[in-house]
């Protein structure tokens, strides 16, 4: 039998109902805060992700699905979407429109992760982009948007976790005095780490080898201690805006993040109930990325977060999909076909009813068994004899009560139903 690839999912009627309600609150909640949805191609060129993510970070040193196409273009199909918005952002020339843009997405990502509960090799992301503010009101926005959100879906057993790395120009000291510390240490490092500490120190937390992790635990200065005095000050900033916003969080020096693009501030939301992935979603400040990536210098920040995972720790009571009047048609005789088909076709002007009919031929007792498998309200019965003198019977399946109405009337009915 052939099956769907490892790590990606089917979503089946049942689940697509929970997404599009899920995904409606989300756009909505974007909306309110006036954001403007962007989409991008799933795939782009493989130099983006390289140049925008950077060589040695987990995602593009061995995550990435790419490919060499017919004319030799190498492609990779998105691990992320920052880069791809900042790439629009400036192929775009969006600064013209105002000195700040406020993007938001909803779209599936891919990477090359090994599968388990919470992570997936197609997996789905919402998230901002707020390009053009370097101030903390800006930062304290974004991380507000996050977790609200959470908050909008009754999920209350969040952990929100800040740090600042500081701008980019207090990295090289850093990073210098972060391999004076390791270099006693190196040999005990697994090889990629030995390799991380020459080419990408910072890029050495995201290991996840235990030895290599107790090594950097005991003897790793944090980049937070190096950070420069207006670094602070944006830091100390965001943190008096949090509190104000009541907002809980966490300083978490140890807080580096797993993409090349961050300065300043970086965040994480987690939660307890998502197990082994607890990381709900992640961002940051980016304020050298556009530039990077050919724009002009712009400061930005932003953040993502797993819808898998959110759907994973949602109570499922809370779930309220659109309400509408489902109706199962019924049609009694081949003859009279095209008139039944042109009455259904009739009643789909009216909104909200949800009309699944009878395409089976099959007698009316195994109809009503179907009509009653499919949850319906109301069972319309078109017949010979009614269709000829111009009525219709139609069934309330709650009560039991069966009408017959003139079929003029029939609109007017489920009018009438709806504004209940
Ligand atoms: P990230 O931390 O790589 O950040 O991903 C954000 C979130 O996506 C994670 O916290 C997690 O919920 C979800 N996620 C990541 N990988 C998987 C997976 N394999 N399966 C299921 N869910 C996953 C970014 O992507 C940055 N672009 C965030 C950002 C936006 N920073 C600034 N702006």
């Amino acid at each position: 039998m052939l099956r769907n690839i490892k790590g990606t999912k089917d979503l089946l009627p049942n689940d697509t109902i929970i997404w599009r309600w899920a995904e409606s609150k989300i756009h909505n909640i974007m909306i309110s805060y006036g954001y403007g949805e962007i989409r991008t191609p799933v795939f782009e060129n493989t130099e983006l992700f390289i140049r925008g993510i950077g060589n040695e970070t987990d995602i593009v040193s061995k995550e990435m699905f790419s490919w060499t196409d017919q004319s030799k273009k190498n492609l990779t199909l998105r691990p992320e979407l920052t880069a791809p918005v900042v790439r629009a952002y400036i192929q775009h020339n969006m600064q013209s429109l105002g000195p700040i843009t406020k993007l938001y997405y909803f779209d599936s990502l891919f990477r090359r992760e090994r599968p388990q509960a919470g992570r997936q090799r197609q997996f789905h992301q919402y998230g901002v982009e707020a390009i053009g503010s370097e101030f903390p009101e800006q930062d304290a926005e974004v991380i507000s948007i996050a977790y609200n959100i959470y908050k909008n879906f009754q999920i209350n057993d969040l952990s929100v976790r800040i740090n600042s790395i500081g701008s980019s120009s207090v990295r090289k000291n850093y990073l210098k005095k972060l391999r004076e510390s390791l270099a006693k240490y190196k040999s005990f490092f697994s090889p990629i780490s030995q390799n991380r500490l020459e080419t990408n120190a910072l890029r050495l937390f995201d290991s996840k080898n235990p030895e290599d992790q107790k090594i950097l635990n005991e003897n790793a200065p944090f980049i937070f201690d190096y950070i420069s005095d207006e670094d602070l000050e944006h830091f100390n900033q965001l943190i008096k805006i949090l509190k104000a916003m009541n907002i809980p969080f966490y300083h978490d020096k140890k807080l580096v993040r797993g993409l090349d693009y961050y300065t300043r501030t970086t965040f994480e939301i987690t939660s307890k109930k998502l197990g082994a992935q607890d990381a709900l979603c992640g961002g940051g400040r980016y304020d050298k990325l556009i530039e990077q990536l050919g724009g002009k210098n712009t400061p930005a920040v932003g953040f993502a977060a797993g819808v898998e995972r959110l759907l994973m720790i949602i109570d499922h009571n809370i779930i309220k999909p659109q309400k509408s009047i489902n109706i199962y048609i019924s049609i009694l005789g081949e003859k009279i076909l095209p008139n039944a088909m042109s009455i259904i076709q009739d009643l789909r002007n009216l909104n909200n009813l949800s009309i699944k009919i009878e395409t089976n031929r099959r007698s009316l007792k195994a109809q009503m068994r179907e009509a009653n498998r499919q949850n319906s309200d109301f069972v319309i019965i078109i017949g010979e004899n009614e269709i000829n003198n111009d009525l219709i019977i139609v069934k309330d399946m709650i009560n039991s009560n069966q009408t017959e109405m003139p079929l003029n009337d029939l609109k007017h009915f489920f009018q009438k139903n709806l504004n209940k």
